[in-house]
């Protein structure tokens, strides 16, 4: 059996600014060549993460790509992503990685890297691809008169705004400022010490279609409807807002907890009354400053893959979800719908590591997506997907690796980790995004993780590694994450803030989220009747012992929580208790 079912950001980067947007383009010397860079540097005041955005204007190119620049100062690169870099003195050095080797005419990479300074974060002057000065245009052959007038305007090179200004970015947390849910900040701030966390992002809920308009007379949830939301993104003047898409037909197959409203057969329900109006808000062209991200249906997608018959976690629900094709159909149609504005992005759930981290779940999961999204007619439609929404695995296990052993023993036998693959969700998410990009999405598809709730700090945090040499102690005693089976994820005891949300982590990562808004609860504890079709899990009850899921432990969960989407205070008090890193 699996563990499986499930669900379920950081004061270091909480003074980002922006200090560096730039454009680079110019002329090369063969007709044949050209290019553009566009360079940001998100900075703060000992370092800065840098994106590079590189288009070639030119003839295509294969058989690998090279990216040059000098630094201004003593900007040095202290690590990269999706590219090799390396840095002599000022003069640094892209190179592509394995799996980009060719850029088409007008086509783009991306890569990106973190760096220390002091002094001046000056942009580079100017930027070559494969030796090639970025101008940002390709010369046409040269004039065989010269012109006998000068120019009535001076070219205006560079441009100080970008060319495309209607397309996507590639990743749309970079030099943006979240949306922050003034309905959540409010209830973070009625606690004590709510304050120091209240102003990050979280992901707003659309988690029915009466959430659309704003639901006065919801216990859980606020009342602001999508509109609402948006128009406060405009005033915070915010540059992302982040919704969350959970509204599926047979909602939550294999949990009680959050199930919705929509019976299994209603699809055409799902795209009339819910996609249709969501999508037709999100168009609306007040709003096409903001880069709204939708993020995709929650756990649905794998519950296919390991909730289905013959599976020690198989329902009915989801046999029955398979077999009417309601996910894959209406997961392809929102990110039809929602991915055709050039300002919307789509992120697909992807579970997480203590889910489909077994070879026998990775392929198939990652497959389904794919099914998924040529529904939508295109894997354009998908810029990214994200782990870990609304669960606790934690963001790395610095003295468990699936490497590690204990006594000539993998620790992969212990019975924490099951012989999962992973062990954590960072090595996980950069995993699973390299299998997605070779089962034909696109090679810049960014990966975000939920770290709202993972950051498992306080007292009970491991600072070294165990010495026991039984691995089962071993890995008990050296894991992050402290629950009791990786397969629990409703409201689990001991869990804290993760790290705070943050653009452009790690390698392959667009940024840490909170997703799922800290201090709204995953389900309650005992049966609460409510008109929002949520059921009663026993997983959110503290003394249920479990079941094939989560490997017949006990839940771990809290007690007294209330119906999921609630504000369950005491939870939250504890979460800023265990923050990791700590809240100051
Ligand atoms: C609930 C939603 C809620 C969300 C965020 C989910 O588990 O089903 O109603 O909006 O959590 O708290």
């Amino acid at each position: 059996m699996r563990p499986v079912l499930i669900r379920g950001l950081t004061a270091a980067t909480a003074a980002t600014l922006v200090t560096g947007l730039g454009i680079f383009a110019a002329t090369s010397a063969s007709a044949a060549a050209g290019c553009r860079v566009d360079y940001t540097a998100n900075s703060w005041s000992t370092g800065f993460t840098g994106a590079v955005t590189v288009t070639n204007l030119g003839d295509p190119i294969s058989g690998g790509w090279r990216v040059t620049w000098s630094f201004a100062g003593n900007q040095q690169i202290t690590q990269g992503w999706s590219a090799t870099i390396s840095q002599s003195g000022q003069n640094v050095t892209a190179t592509n990685p394995s799996w980009s080797t060719s850029i088409g005419t007008n086509a783009s990479v991306n890569f990106g890297f973190n760096a220390n300074y002091s002094g001046t974060n000056a942009n580079p002057a100017s930027f070559s691809l494969n030796g090639t000065t970025c101008t940002g245009t390709v010369p046409t052959s040269p004039p065989t008169t010269p012109p006998t007038t000068p120019p009535t305007t001076p070219p205006t090179t560079p441009p100080t705004t970008p060319t495309n200004p209607g397309n996507k970015v590639d990743n749309p947390y970079a030099n943006a400022r979240g949306y922050v849910n003034p309905e959540w900040k409010a209830k973070a701030e009625a606690e004590p010490g709510g304050s120091r966390v209240s102003n990050n992002p979280t992901a707003v809920w659309l988690d029915r279609i009466a959430a659309i308009e704003g639901t006065d007379n919801s216990s859980s949830n606020g009342s602001m409807g999508v509109r609402d939301h948006l128009d406060a993104a405009l005033a915070q003047n915010a540059g992302y807002i982040q919704f969350v898409i959970y509204n599926l037909p047979g909602r939550d197959c294999a949990a009680l907890a959050s199930n919705g409203e929509l019976g299994p057969n209603d699809l055409p329900r799902y795209k009339a009354e819910y996609i249709d109006p969501i999508a037709a808000i999100q168009a609306d062209p007040k709003y096409a400053s903001l880069r709204i991200i939708n993020i995709v249906e929650i756990d649905s997608l794998p519950n296919l893959v390991t909730n289905t018959s013959g599976q020690a976690g198989g329902t009915a629900m989801c046999d029955t979800m398979k077999a009417n094709g309601g996910y894959v159909q209406g997961i392809g149609y929102a990110l039809n719908k929602l991915g055709a504005l050039p300002n919307t992005y789509n992120y697909v759930d992807a579970a997480h590591h203590g889910w489909i981290g077994w070879d026998s779940n990775f392929g198939p999961t990652a497959d389904i997506m794919l099914q998924a999204a040529q529904a939508s007619g295109s894997v354009n439609n998908v810029q990214g997907f994200i782990t870990n929404t609304a669960n606790y695995s934690a963001l790395r296990e610095p003295f468990v690796q699936p490497t590690t052993t204990v006594n000539g023993q993998s620790v992969r036998q212990s019975k924490w980790i099951d012989w999962n693959q992973y062990t954590d969700e960072l090595t996980f998410a950069q995993a699973f995004r390299q299998k997605l990009v070779s089962i034909g999405f696109n090679s810049n598809i960014g990966m975000l993780i939920d770290t709202s709730r993972n950051g498992w700090g306080g007292s009970q945090r491991p600072t070294a590694a165990s010495t026991s040499t039984d691995v089962n102690t071993f890995v008990d005693q050296s894991r992050i994450d402290r629950r009791i089976h990786a397969g629990n994820w409703c409201n689990q005891s001991g869990a804290g803030l993760g790290e705070r949300p943050t653009a452009a982590p790690a390698s392959g990562i667009d940024a840490y989220v909170w997703v799922k808004p800290p201090g709204e609860s995953d389900g309650s504890s005992s049966l609460i009747p409510n008109d929002e079709g949520k059921g009663f899990d026993r997983m959110c009850d503290p003394t249920y012992t479990g079941n094939a899921r989560n490997g017949n432990s006990m839940s771990g969960a809290l007690p007294n929580a209330p119906i999921s989407g609630a504000w369950f205070s005491a939870q939250f008090r504890e979460l800023m208790a265990n923050a990791y890193p700590p809240l100051s």
